[in-house]
């Protein structure tokens, strides 16, 4: 039997599939996981003031969460949300980032590679998801900020053109490949632009190999645009860059930027 790590407690906000698979791990490395959902929980949070707080609310519960949080110290804070979160969390300089690497849904969990941490709150998290069986890694700010322009380009083709097309993740990388590979294309380079990090040409075919064990994936309504495509596209305003896949699709939806 693994021998437990012992650091002590988590709270973990949001015990959804992200949520539970990371407290899962947390109680394996021997972490006491104080789980807060909407209703339960919050009072427990002064408690124990150095315990670090994993937030796993989806993108939209996020604003809500945050103001929930509010008096709650931001060092402890380690927000694992997808998407373009950075003004959500614009109150909470010094909060933790996680970017998850696994999916799950319901009884499907598939590691696609180490998820990737940053912050003051991450180094005792990281240690104890890999001891209780999550791939993960602690980095600092920059490979953080790279990491996250790589993923905006995840999910911005893991989503949105699979509602506007009706197809599974497999057949739209296969009958859209091309826009498959501007979508995604214009995610990595306006958000790495953004963040003022540099994207690598290798990230596209990591992608088609994450891809590969999703293939089923679909997706019957487009959801979190405007923390995806739909951030995409105003980031690209912002800077003067036009995002045209991304128009078309967020077009297709009726969504208005
Ligand atoms: N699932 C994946 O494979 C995966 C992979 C990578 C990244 N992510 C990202 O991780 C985030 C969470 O996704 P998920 O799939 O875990 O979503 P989810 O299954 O919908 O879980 C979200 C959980 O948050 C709870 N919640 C919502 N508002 C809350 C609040 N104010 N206080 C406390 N709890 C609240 C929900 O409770 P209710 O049931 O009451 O609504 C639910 O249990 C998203 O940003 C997603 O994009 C997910």
């Amino acid at each position: 039997m693994a021998m437990s790590l012992s650091i002590g407690q988590t709270f973990v906000v949001g015990l959804g599939e992200v949520g539970r698979r990371l407290s899962g791990a947390l109680a394996s490395s021997g972490t006491a996981v104080i789980p807060i959902s909407r209703k339960c929980g919050w009072e427990h949070l002064s408690a124990d003031r150095d315990a670090p707080v994993l937030v796993c609310v989806r993108e939209e519960a996020l604003t809500d969460a945050v103001s929930r949080l509010h008096g709650v110290a931001a060092e402890r804070l380690v927000f694992v949300q997808n998407g373009w979160i950075r003004p959500a969390l614009a109150g909470l300089p010094g909060c933790s980032r996680g970017l998850i690497w696994f999916t799950s849904k319901g009884d499907f969990y598939k590691v696609l590679r180490p998820s990737i941490f940053s912050g003051p709150a991450v180094a005792t998290i990281t240690e104890a998801l890999v001891h209780g069986g999550i791939a993960a890694t602690a980095v600092d700010a920059r490979p953080f900020a790279a990491a996250e322009a790589e993923k905006m380009g995840f999910n911005c083709v893991v989503g949105l053109p699979l509602a506007v097309h009706a197809l599974s993740l497999g057949e739209y990388l296969v009958r859209h490949a091309a826009e498959a590979e501007v979508v995604f294309a214009e995610a990595v380079s306006i958000t790495a632009r953004a963040l003022g990090v540099v994207p690598s040409d290798g990230w596209w075919p990591e992608f088609l190999r994450a891809a590969e064990p999703l293939g089923w994936v679909r997706s019957s309504v487009a959801k979190a645009l405007e923390y995806r495509n739909g951030a995409v596209v105003r980031l690209a305003r912002e800077l003067g860059e036009r995002t045209p896949a991304n128009e078309r699709l967020l077009a297709a939806t009726g969504f208005q930027i």
